[in-house]
């Protein structure tokens, strides 16, 4: 089956096209490089040992994409490609719709034309605004504080009345906890620009020397030792549910909470980490975060149930993973 794969060279991306690859699907990647590198083609390539097709572009150009689907017989389309940043969507808001609601448009406008009709979506825990109860099904209520979170529920949104509007379309959306970690080689992984903002590429850089300490972002929440609570989940193990995704794919809007089911705090985080690596990572504690939830953790059943994945990496492995990553791509 031949896939076309949006976002190819981002975090998320090059690890789930590793392993459709090792599954023996072809593939065809999409990326303008907005926000990764040229590099990542070849490092794929490298770490599964097979060649794909690779086109650099936006997927808002409907030229590239009807060019595309012409000349290759597509048969389903994993849409990772977005801008993804939290707070840059809250300055940048026109940019973040326009990406992440454009692309989408762009991709089943042609999808449609050409009968393709099996589309998966990179979707966020982030929908489910601030839970009131947990662990998180995905029948729970939506709702977003920030630009960014509106782009995923639009694109939800849209997604479901194209079913309603032909029951032909297999659309799945994926609604992705806090994934981390990186292939075993370290050589794929996430090293944003810049300080990050998500905690475990701020851990890796303190980890490394590069920054000093990690700020931990309020420990007066109602969690086990007050600091907040997410549902980490291994890069692997999300890529590999796109895989089944894709198998399981059938006819209507299916939704797919992938995580691990286990919640763990930012303390959690930090002492594993530096038990599994033996590094130290000072910290201190500083005020809340606004926007910031203290406990986000998916109930994963569904997935197991219905398209038979779940995660099978824990914490120790996660941390593990993202560390290798840093120490082999230490920019210096
Ligand atoms: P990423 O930024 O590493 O990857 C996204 C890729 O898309 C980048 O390589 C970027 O260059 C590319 N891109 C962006 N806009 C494009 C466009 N218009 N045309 C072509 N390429 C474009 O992000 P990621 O962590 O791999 O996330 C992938 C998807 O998963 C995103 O849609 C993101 O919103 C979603 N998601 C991520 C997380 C997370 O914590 N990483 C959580 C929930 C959902
Ligand atoms: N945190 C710190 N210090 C830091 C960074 C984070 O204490 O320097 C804390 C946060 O307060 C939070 C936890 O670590 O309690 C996790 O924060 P992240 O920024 O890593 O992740 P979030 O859960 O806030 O958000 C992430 C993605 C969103 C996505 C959401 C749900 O950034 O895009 O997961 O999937 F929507």
């Amino acid at each position: 089956m031949k896939i076309l794969v949006t976002g190819a060279a981002g975090y998320i991306g090059s690890h789930t096209i590793v392993e459709l690859l090792n599954n023996n699907y072809e593939v065809i990647g999409i990326d303008n490089f907005v926000n990764s590198k040229k590099e990542v083609v070849g490092k794929i390539e490298k770490v599964s040992g097979k060649k794909f097709k690779f086109i650099e572009g936006d997927v808002r150009d409907l030229e590239i994409l009807n060019k595309i689907f012409n000349e290759n017989d597509i048969e389903a389309v994993i849409h990772f490609a977005g801008l993804k940043a939290v707070g840059e969507s809250v300055s940048m808001p026109i940019e973040y719709y326009d990406n992440n609601i454009n692309s989408t448009l762009s991709l089943i406008k042609v999808m449609k034309k050409y009968r393709c009709r099996k589309f998966i979506f990179s979707s966020s825990a982030t929908v489910y605004g601030a839970p009131n109860k947990l662990p998180i099904l995905e029948n729970f209520p939506l709702s977003t504080t920030n630009p960014y979170g509106t782009t995923k529920l639009v694109n939800e949104y849209i997604l479901s009345d194209l079913y309603k509007s032909d029951n032909n379309w297999e659309i799945t959306l994926l609604r992705y906890f806090n994934p981390i970690g990186s292939e075993k080689t370290g050589t794929l992984g996430e090293n944003p620009n810049g300080i990050p903002n998500n905690l475990m590429p701020y851990i890796v850089r303190v980890a490394i020397g590069q920054l000093e300490k990690l700020y931990v972002y309020g420990n007066d929440y109602p969690t086990h030792d007050g600091t907040g609570v997410r549902d980490y989940i291994h890069v692997v193990d999300l890529a590999r549910g796109h895989v089944k995704a894709i198998e399981k794919s059938k006819k209507g809007i299916n939704i797919y909470n992938l995580g691990t089911g286990t919640g763990y705090s930012v303390l959690d985080v930090v002492k594993t980490f530096e038990k599994v690596n033996n590094v130290k990572i000072p910290y201190v504690i500083t005020e809340r975060r606004p926007g910031d939830v203290a406990e986000c953790y998916a109930d994963v059943s569904k997935a197991k149930r219905e398209i038979e994945w779940e995660a099978k990496y824990n914490l120790e492995d996660m941390c593990k993973d993202s560390y290798n990553y840093i120490v082999k791509n230490i920019k210096k």
